[in-house]
Parts: structure tokens; C-alpha cells; sequence
């Protein structure tokens, strides 16, 4: 009998839905913590002791003493910004190589992917697809071409790293004519050396440790990154990412099969955002739009740009992805716009192409049309009274709104969010 015991957090929409909170609820009492997709793209916060933890790589659930965090297969890695976060994280907590693994197979980002993600973007012109820049698609670009570094090459000895390094730099000055630098093998060894100097001793193979967890019936949480409308496969295609970010995905980052998963819980805001472009079918360009940005601080925490904002959208979260859960967050944001507004709106259904329908389509790089939501309206809003802790402590509107997300979605509303702060989490 093979145990369950793997809760899956990813995002049902655009990103930021707040996984980095929820991934390390379902942390407290977990043995395991994975990141297995994306990179330094991502941005998930955590609390520990009040102190604000803003991370890109390291799995937040690492603040709990039990927890040994992985990095696993599935991702790519800057090695200047994991030293970074360690050095941060080592202000707050231990960090070694007990309680923190760098997977042997995970790839690392290269300057010439950072280089490469600008030039991309900027051949694109207009049709950019609004990139964080950090060598994300670059670096998946090599993995599957074959030719990427992973951490585990770092630990080569010099002539076997340097003959890898040589077949990189021949393929780039061979297909990357629009490089202006020269990236020679030993400037590439020297950036290896300064990974392999700060890394080399959190990096191994994290499958038994894994497995061993898994026999045991000790509880893993994958930190899911980015989001479903982000997935390279599924989302927005080409307004995505550059990983298999759903929760399929997700798993296999870590080289996981999924009889092993329990739940499936998936984010959302009681409204929905976008950085970068693509198709948003919710998106309000006016002052709603603004006054969500505003209530809601709708500001990239990877690269501070203001955010899309719009109202939630039922029909954007595929339920082909068998969610069993959801964490609604910014409950107390919506609200206060309900307050202020006099109402909410919820998209159910899309007017598109001269048709209603209830899914989100996957042509609209084509059609070069967005759909035109089909709205539910609820009337007025709400303020989270104080001491409120349980679901029947909301106010009725609250109730009635989380009760209809439910109803139309099929999926149990586990965690409302109504505060900024990790305590302001009603849990069902
Ligand atoms: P978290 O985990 C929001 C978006 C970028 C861009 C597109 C491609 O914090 O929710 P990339 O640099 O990945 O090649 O950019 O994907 N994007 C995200 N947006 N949150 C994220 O992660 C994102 N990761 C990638 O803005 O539109
Ligand atoms: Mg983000």
C-alpha cells in the first residue's frame, strides 16, 4: 500500500495567489518541503517570529525545525540569488545541509540565460511576454537541448566541468550570434567555482530521503510556483513560463508519481492579477482596477511592477486539474472594495466568439480576442469583525460569497484569508 501523504499548493490563475503562506501552514507539521518547478520567478513570503521573509527559491517551510527543504530536479537555479537567500535565512534560522538540499539534477542559470531572456524579449518588441528576466526560459531552453549545467556538474573535477563548458560556449557563439559577450570556458568556470564554493555542500540526491519519507507516512508539502494559467503545456501559451507548473507538474519536478498525492490545494484571490501580458478576461482598466492595485498592494515582490487586476474569475481555474482544496486569500480586500463600491463581481461564464461558454479557450493567440465576462454581482461588501476565527464568524455577505465560490467551483474552501499576517487565516 503505497501511503498518501503529499499536499500539492499551486496557484489556479496568474500567480501570487499567496502559496507561500499556505505551503508553510500545511508545513508545521510536514517532514519534507520541495520547490520542484520555476526559479527565482517566483516570489512567496513567509512570517517567522513577525519577521518578514521574502523568498524566491528556498521553500518557506524550511522556518520550521522538523523540515528539511529540497530544491528539487524540477528547478533551475541562480546560484547568486540561492546564496543570497541562505545568507538571509541564516539571520533567522540554522541552515545545513541537514535541513536543506540542492538536488544534484536541478539546473543552474548561467549568465549567458539572464543575457539571452533580455535579448529574447526585446526582439519581441510589442508582443514581449513581459519576462521577470531572471534566465528562466533561457535555462529550460538548454535542458531540453541538453546542454544545461546542473548542480551536480559543479562537483566535476576542472578538465571534466571545462570540457562541459567548452561545448557551451561553441554552442553559443554558434547559435547565439546575437551575444555580444564572449562567454570563454574559463569565465564560465570561475562562475561554476563560485557556486560549487558556497552550494557544493547542500548539493546530493534527494530521492532516498524522499522515498524513505514516503514509506514512513511522513507528511511532504511541494510548494507549488507559478500557476496554471503560467504552465508551459496548458496556460497562456506563449504568455507563460517555461516549466510545467501544475500539479501534475509539479510532482514531477521531484520525480514523484501521483499515487502518492493526498490533496491538491489550490490558491486564489477573491480576485484575480497578472504581471506580464496575456489574455485576462477580467481585467479592469479603470479606477476599480486601480482600487483593487491599491487595497489588494498589488506589487510584484520579484520585480516591484504594479500588477493587472481584475475581478475573480470562476472559469479561469480548470477543474480538469483535480483540486480538492482551495485557499481563498484577500477575503478582507474584496470586502472593503464591496464596501466602498456598493458590490462584487464574480465571472461565470464568457461571451466569446458569438458564444457563451464555460471554459477558458486556448485559441486567443489566435483569435486575437479576449472573452467578455459573463458577471454574477454581489451586492454590498463587508468588514472582518475583529476575533474572527472560525467560517461562522464572517459576515454574512463573506459567507454567502465563499459559499458560492464553492458551489459553482466543487471545491472546499479550506483556508479564507483576511488579514496580511499568517494568524489572519481562518482554517476549516
Ligand atoms: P509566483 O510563484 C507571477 C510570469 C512573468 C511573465 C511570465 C514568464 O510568485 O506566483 P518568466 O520569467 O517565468 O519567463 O516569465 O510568467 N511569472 C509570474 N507571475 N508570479 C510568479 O510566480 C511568476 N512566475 C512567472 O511575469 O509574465
Ligand atoms: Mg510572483
Amino acid at each position: 500500500m503505497l501511503n498518501k501523504c503529499i499536499t500539492e499548493v499551486v496557484g489556479g490563475f496568474w500567480g501570487d495567489e499567496g502559496k507561500g503562506r499556505v505551503a508553510s501552514f500545511e508545513a508545521s507539521d510536514a517532514r519534507l518541503v520541495l520547490r520542484t518547478t520555476g526559479g527565482n520567478n517566483a516570489g512567496h513570503t513567509v512570517y517567522h517570529n513577525g519577521v518578514k521573509l521574502p523568498l524566491h527559491l528556498v521553500p518557506g517551510g524550511i522556518v520550521y525545525p522538523q523540515v528539511t527543504a529540497i530544491i528539487c530536479n524540477g528547478v533551475v537555479v541562480d546560484p547568486k540569488v540561492l546564496v543570497q537567500e541562505i545568507e538571509m535565512l541564516k539571520e533567522h534560522i540554522q541552515i545545513t545541509p541537514s535541513n536543506f538540499i540542492l538536488s544534484d539534477r536541478a539546473h543552474i542559470i548561467m549568465p549567458y540565460h539572464i543575457k539571452i531572456d533580455e535579448i529574447q524579449e526585446s526582439i519581441r518588441g510589442n508582443q514581449a511576454i513581459g519576462t521577470t528576466k531572471r534566465g528562466i526560459g533561457p535555462t529550460y531552453e538548454d535542458q531540453r537541448k541538453r546542454i544545461g549545467i546542473r548542480a551536480q556538474d559543479l562537483l566535476l573535477g576542472e578538465g571534466a566541468l571545462k570540457e562541459k563548458l567548452k561545448i557551451v560556449s561553441d554552442f553559443l557563439q554558434n547559435s547565439n550570434f546575437l551575444l555580444s559577450v564572449n562567454y570563454s570556458v574559463n569565465f564560465l568556470y570561475d562562475y561554476c567555482m563560485y557556486a560549487k564554493e558556497h552550494l557544493q555542500q547542500f548539493i546530493r540526491n534527494p530521492d532516498t530521503l524522499i522515498f524513505s519519507t514516503l514509506k514512513e507516512g511522513g507528511k511532504i508539502v511541494i510548494e507549488g510556483a507559478q500557476a496554471d494559467h503560467l504552465d508551459i503545456l496548458n496556460g497562456d501559451y506563449p504568455n507563460c513560463t517555461s516549466s510545467e507548473c501544475n500539479p501534475s507538474g509539479a510532482l514531477s519536478g521531484a520525480g514523484i508519481g501521483p499515487t502518492y498525492v493526498d490533496k491538491v490545494i489550490v490558491t486564489a484571490k477573491a480576485y484575480c492579477s497578472r504581471v506580464g501580458n496575456g489574455p485576462f478576461p477580467t481585467e479592469l482598466t479603470d479606477n476599480v482596477g486601480d482600487l483593487i492595485r491599491e487595497y489588494g498592494h498589488e506589487y510584484g515582490t520579484t520585480t516591484g511592477r504594479p500588477r493587472r487586476c481584475g475581478w475573480l474569475d470562476l472559469i479561469a481555474l480548470n477543474p480538469l486539474r483535480g483540486y480538492t482544496d482551495m485557499c481563498l486569500n484577500h477575503v478582507d480586500t474584496i470586502g472593503k472594495i464591496g464596501m466602498k463600491l456598493g458590490y462584487i463581481k464574480v465571472c461565470v461564464g464568457y461571451n466569446y466568439q458569438n458564444e457563451k461558454i464555460l471554459y477558458f479557450p486556448s485559441d486567443t493567440e489566435v483569435t486575437k480576442k479576449v472573452p467578455t465576462p459573463i458577471y454574477k454581482t454581489f451586492e454590498g461588501g463587508w468588514e472582518i469583525p475583529e476575533n474572527c476565527v472560525t467560517f461562522d464568524d464572517l459576515p454574512e455577505n463573506a459567507k454567502y460569497f465563499i459559499s458560492f465560490i464553492e458551489d459553482f467551483t466543487g471545491i472546499k474552501v479550506s483556508y479564507i484569508g483576511i488579514g496580511p499576517n499568517n494568524e489572519d487565516t481562518i482554517i476549516r
